[in-house]
């Protein structure tokens, strides 16, 4: 194996710069800036946006040119995809540094707080949370017997010792409960009741939900309540029922068919996809949203809920739109009142919607404040 031979603190000191002139957070550039990266990820791939490829890296490459490049893209402020499943579907990666630094900083981690990871991956995240409150303060967990051992390994070679368990996250780790703050760093429909059940009486999760992080804190009456800080998106937590993401094509597919409920109906004008999937994803948990375009405008939107067999074809070309409905869940009557909310109050972004989430696993969507409900989800 060639060792990189670049020089590593300045790599390191590259992107904790980086990270210090995009974020108000103090304090986390300077935990990256002590965090070898490369070891967590030595091999990985970037996509490309544009070509939809992946480029695959090494950090031991033989050549020195790649090398370089690999080294140069492992202290990036890129993704890096560390794992793929049988389709070639990403399922583990390094989250974007920018992102990592503010959700750890979201976090308020305070020094002797307990912290719960879900969602090992690679350990890099890990690591950077035992340097800043100590291995003692640390566990992380992930499903991926894999992941968990290259994770251990790296995590032994730079010197960090959190607890580090393979298993299904959604079930916490009872046996290091109870924790000051959970982090999730792979996405959720709802938040596993166990991680309601380890938080302490003052905790706080960090989780993306749908496709908004929120950050939810334990009230007087034990429920967690909290505000979307903005938009992500997280490789999902792969669970108890879990089924991988339908493709576009078999959405396509199965929206196509004849439906048992057709109208017309009124959409808030310019809907975009992004509101669209935020919205849809809480209402029908692993629901799948696509939607087809012409000119850049939307024509029609394609919503399957797979577990329960129901789908939407909303077909945008005239005026009203038609929506066509089919399955045991009528999906177009549980979002046309919270779009019709969203749009009546403006069309708030993301960050003025929060979540309630009580200790009998009730989800409450609220707009601005807890009071203000928007829908039981
Ligand atoms: C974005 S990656 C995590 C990145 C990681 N924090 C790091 O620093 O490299 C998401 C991870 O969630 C893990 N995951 C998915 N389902 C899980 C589950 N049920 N329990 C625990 N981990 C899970 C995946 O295996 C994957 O490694």
């Amino acid at each position: 194996m060639t060792t990189p031979h670049q020089d590593i603190p300045a790599l390191r000191a590259g992107l904790a710069d980086q990270l210090a002139a995009e974020l108000p957070s103090r304090t986390w550039p300077e935990v990256f800036r002590v965090v070898d990266r490369h070891v967590f990820a030595p091999r990985f791939a970037l996509f490309d946006p544009v070509t939809g490829s992946f480029t695959h890296y090494d950090v031991h490459d033989p050549d020195p040119v790649r090398r370089a490049e690999a080294m140069a893209a492992a202290y990036s402020n890129d993704t890096l995809i560390t794992r793929f499943d049988d389709d070639g579907n990403p399922i583990s990666s390094s989250t974007e540094p920018s992102m990592m630094a503010s959700m750890l900083a979201a976090l308020d981690l305070r020094p002797g707080h307990r912290v719960l990871e879900v969602g090992t991956g690679t350990g890099y995240n890990a690591a950077l949370l035992a340097r800043f409150v100590g291995d003692e303060q640390v566990t992380t967990i992930d499903v991926d017997g894999e992941l968990i051992n290259t994770a251990r390994a790296a995590l032994d070679v730079t010197g960090y010792a959190p607890t580090v368990v393979c298993g299904d996250g959604a079930a916490g780790v009872p046996e290091r409960a109870p924790f000051d703050r959970i982090m999730a760093t792979c996405g959720v429909d709802r938040v596993p009741g166990a991680w309601l059940d380890q938080l302490t009486a003052d905790g706080a999760i960090l989780v993306t939900v749908s496709t908004g992080i929120a950050l939810l804190r334990r009230a007087p009456d034990g429920a967690v309540h909290g505000r979307f800080l903005g938009a992500a998106g997280f490789m999902p937590l792969r669970s108890h029922g879990y089924q991988p993401r339908w493709s576009g094509r078999r959405v396509l597919e199965e929206t196509g068919g004849s439906a048992d409920d057709t109208r017309s109906v009124t959409v808030p004008k310019g809907l975009e996809l992004s509101t669209a999937a935020f919205f849809t994803s809480l209402i029908a948990e692993h629901g799948r949203l696509v939607f087809l375009g012409e000119d850049e405008q939307v024509v029609s939107y394609r919503w399957v809920h797979p577990a329960s067999g129901s789908w939407v074809r909303v077909d945008l070309g005239e005026h009203p739109a038609t929506v066509h409905q089919a399955g045991s869940r009528r999906l177009w009557d549980e979002v046309e009142p919270v779009l019709e909310t969203w749009d009546v109050a403006g069309r708030p972004e993301i960050d003025r919607y929060g979540l309630t989430v009580t200790t009998d696993g009730r989800h409450v969507l609220w707009l601005d404040s807890p009071e203000h409900h928007i829908t039981a989800l």
